[in-house]
């Protein structure tokens, strides 16, 4: 399934988190970067119309400007992430479409799920064809579009426990403050939060497969990052602090759009990748 989910931000979406999470309108944009107003508009519509007027825009808005301009080109994805242990599930909502995950020991087969989608039964259908016994439902956040389907998903397993941030607390659910640390048969779990997107985005960091995984809902996604609905500063400053210093290998898991990993996004991200060059 991962194959066909497409990239969640196109690069004027990019431009447009940037530029209301840095508070910078469109005529300081004009002023700051001697780019008419017309280039700009053309720009902020998805139009690749001019190269230099791009890589001025990036700079302006602190976005790197060689990682903009790949994804203005439409060059770059995610390699395909295929493991044992992790598989995707990716639902419609409204316009859009978003993602739970199903992460599992082979060793146990105890599993658990992270966020619901709109859609569970995809994800529980499936855990059953593998025999696979979910004993957990963590939630990332608790936007609707992430934990539409949670009564249902809870009324297909046998017995389920459900978490939830205590900064961001659910009905239903017990809390925990960062740092906890969960298991799933012998996989470790390790939470962060990593708010700014809502006030406790959490993501969820797994180790025991052959390469590690982090769930981080609306966090980040590939080659961009949630808007910062709540705060852009503390949502960048997590990203960059308590997802991209994990190992390189580590799989990410984004609430919307395709699976990523840790490397490529200090490569490609155009939030991030001038921090890593
Ligand atoms: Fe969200």
């Amino acid at each position: 399934m991962s194959l066909s989910i497409s990239i969640e931000d196109c690069f004027e979406d990019i431009i447009a988190k940037s530029m209301r999470g840095r508070h910078i309108s469109e005529s300081e944009l004009v002023d700051k970067t001697g780019v008419s107003r017309d280039i700009l508009h053309r720009l902020c519509r998805g139009e690749f119309c001019d190269e230099p007027a791009l890589l001025m825009v990036a700079k302006a808005l602190q976005l790197d400007p060689q990682a903009l301009t790949m994804s203005a080109s439409k060059v770059w994805r995610p390699r395909a992430v295929t493991m044992e242990g992790v598989e995707i599930f990716n639902t419609p909502y409204r316009d859009m479409r978003v993602n739970a995950f199903l992460i599992w020991d082979p060793a146990s087969m105890k599993g658990a799920a992270f966020d619901t989608g709109t859609d569970s039964s995809l994800l529980s259908d499936r855990a059953k064809e593998l025999g696979i016994s979910v004993e957990s439902i963590f939630l990332t956040h608790t936007h609707n579009d992430h934990i539409a389907d949670l009564d249902r998903l809870k009324s297909t397993c046998e017995e389920v426990s459900l978490f939830s941030n205590e900064l961001e607390p659910w009905p239903g659910t017990e809390t925990f403050s960062e740092d906890a640390q969960f298991s799933i048969g012998d996989l470790l779990v390790k939470t962060y939060t990593t708010s700014g997107h809502s006030v406790g985005g959490t993501t969820y960091f797994i180790e025991g497969l052959e390469r590690p995984i982090a769930v981080v809902g609306d966090a980040m996604f590939a080659g961009s990052m949630g808007g910062g609905m709540v705060s852009f500063s503390d949502a960048w400053k997590n990203n960059r602090e308590k997802i991209l210093t994990l190992p390189d290998e580590t799989i990410l898991c984004p609430g919307h759009g395709p699976m990523t990993s840790v490397g490529e996004e200090k490569r490609n991200n155009p939030f991030f990748a001038a921090e890593f060059r």
